[in-house]
């Protein structure tokens, strides 16, 4: 076992799944399990940046979530739109550097805009990069790679030759990121529900009972020394 530079945690993303089943177990209208869910958020990014992972990313909201009843998609945009304007704050006082990826034509232009103000204001950051995915969806993110790179070809910028997979990787929201060590999905569900396909193409994989809004700083230290006691190796022997 050893916690060298080559398998030192730099990017931890995490699916936050079983806000509702967390909500439904108390007899709890589901807003309440997203509420709870946020307090997580805050707690987990708080921990994280202790821990001094480079990255964190979490799925806030999917862009097939849009198909949720309208009632439970406005109490996810109404909670997002809170923390935009006033908890994300306390992450930026602990030095945090927040980051949006998904298809943001498709947020309310408020939304939007309170994202571009809090990237801009958390930019010189120098602690841990907080991403959060909303309105993400990797098949859309990769069909819009490749939909640019088609662009340039024509344009006559590049040719079809110049595409590799640093250059397709550079299209992406995640271009200037490293990819996952650890994905992390909660609640007891094993799929990734279209979260960052192309970028986990080797991350390590751990899947957790514990609903998000239970999730803890200890479970998130546990699996971080579990692993370390794995070995990568990238289809070598
Ligand atoms: C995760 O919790 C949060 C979002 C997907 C927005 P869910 O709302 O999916 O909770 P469950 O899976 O129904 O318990
Ligand atoms: C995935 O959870 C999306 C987020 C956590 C934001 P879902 O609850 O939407 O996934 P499925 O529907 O169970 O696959
Ligand atoms: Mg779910």
């Amino acid at each position: 076992m050893s916690t060298n530079q080559k398998n030192r945690v730099s990017h931890v993303a995490i699916i936050m799944d079983g806000n509702g089943r967390w909500a439904q177990k108390r007899a709890l209208p589901r807003s309440m399990g997203h509420k709870q869910g946020a307090e997580t958020v805050k707690e987990i990014a708080r921990a994280a940046n202790e821990l001094g992972i480079g990255f964190l990313t979490l799925y806030a909201f999917s862009t097939e979530n849009w198909n949720r009843p309208k009632e439970e998609v406005d109490t996810l945009m109404g909670l997002l739109r809170q923390y935009l304007k006033s908890d994300f704050s306390e992450l930026n006082k602990n030095n945090i550097r927040i980051r949006f990826i998904g298809e943001r034509e498709m947020l309310a232009p408020d939304i939007a805009a309170s994202m571009e103000q809090l990237e801009n204001e958390t930019a010189a950051n120098t602690g841990m990069t907080l991403c959060l995915a909303v309105s993400y969806g990797a098949r859309q993110e990769i069909a819009g790679a490749a939909r640019r790179l088609a662009s340039l070809v024509k344009k006559g910028d590049i040719s079809e030759s110049d595409i590799d997979i640093k250059l397709f990787s550079d299209m992406l929201y995640t271009k200037d990121m490293p990819d996952p060590d650890i994905l992390i999905r909660t609640s007891g569900e094993k799929r990734l529900s279209n979260y960052l396909l192309w970028q986990l193409a080797y991350s390590e994989m751990f899947f957790s009972d514990t609903l998000w809004p239970d999730f803890k700083p200890q479970e998130l230290r546990d699996i971080i020394n579990e692993f370390y006691s794995r070995e990568r190796r990238y289809g070598k022997v």
